[in-house]
């Protein structure tokens, strides 16, 4: 009994490298875009438009195809550490995923930092220097992730595009995932035949649909992906009003 459990551990301690929380972690490599403030871009894949630049603090990445998965990566959200001794902390950051790109076009660069995210993972004196090196070697794994705001942290919100057209066209985008779940699709309740229509997928975190249902309110599910190994999805429920807005965010009170 004794023997296999020593076993077991020198087997962990030889695998892949261990992280907290007992989270497999993935290896890889990250480089960074250079911007002006060193935050996130309004013209992320994932739809987020300008509040992708501030989003997380700036603490935001791109991701290469295989992880982007056609825009189910939007919200994820991961613990990054940089593994060059001397330069890099041993926390890493933890960074949201707002853009799909493909760094140097390997896709062994899973990961393409905003500056701010990247200097996150260095040693105080060591920022600049992490710059200059291209593509560094990573670390990562899926973390949940918190969104600061007034009076707490943000929950899990609704965006009306503002290339919806009130009544005829709405698109929606899915804000402020707690990084953990992968939303997989909405769909919206008709009240007239009393059953769900499903809001076609059009990039990243939008969903959008033509002559959507008017009864109010209009509602919205939301599936997630379940846990690993669970073969049931997590679904939420948003109301919006009848009379949506282009451009209105509509908050829940759930974190999911
Ligand atoms: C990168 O991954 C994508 C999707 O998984 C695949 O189609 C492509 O061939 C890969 N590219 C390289 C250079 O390996
Ligand atoms: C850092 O990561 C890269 C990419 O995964 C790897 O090739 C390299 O051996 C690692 N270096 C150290 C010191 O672990």
């Amino acid at each position: 009994m004794k023997m296999t459990a020593v076993v077991c551990v020198l087997a962990l301690l030889a695998g892949v490298t261990a992280s907290r929380g007992g989270v497999a972690a993935e290896e890889a490599t990250a480089m960074y875009y250079a911007s002006l403030d060193g935050l996130g871009g309004p013209t992320g894949a994932c739809g987020y438009g300008e509040i992708g630049i501030t989003y997380n603090m700036g603490y935001v990445a791109a991701v290469s195809d295989p992880m982007w998965n056609n825009g189910l990566a939007c919200g994820s959200c991961y613990q990054v550490t940089c593994n060059v001794s001397g330069v890099c902390n041993s926390e890493g950051v933890r960074v949201v995923v707002t853009d799909a790109g493909n760094g140097d076009g390997s896709n062994s660069t899973a990961f393409v930092l905003s500056q701010r995210a990247l200097q996150g993972m260095a040693v105080p004196a060591m920022a600049f220097q992490l710059t200059q090196m291209g593509p560094v070697g990573i670390s990562y794994h899926r973390v949940p992730c918190v969104y600061a705001g007034a009076g707490g942290s943000r929950k899990l919100a609704v965006k009306v595009t503002d290339q919806s057209r009130f009544p005829d066209y709405l698109s929606v985008v899915v804000l402020y995932q707690a990084g953990e779940y992968d939303l997989l699709q909405v769909k919206v309740l008709d009240r007239t035949a009393n059953q769900w229509i499903g809001v076609p997928h059009s990039y990243g975190a939008v969903f959008a649909l033509a002559d959507p249902p008017t009864a109010s309110p209009v509602t919205l599910l939301l599936e997630f992906k379940g846990e690993e190994g669970k073969e049931k999805g997590v679904f939420h429920l948003v109301h919006i009003p009848q009379h949506w807005t282009p451009g209105a965010e509509y908050d829940t009170r759930v974190s999911l």
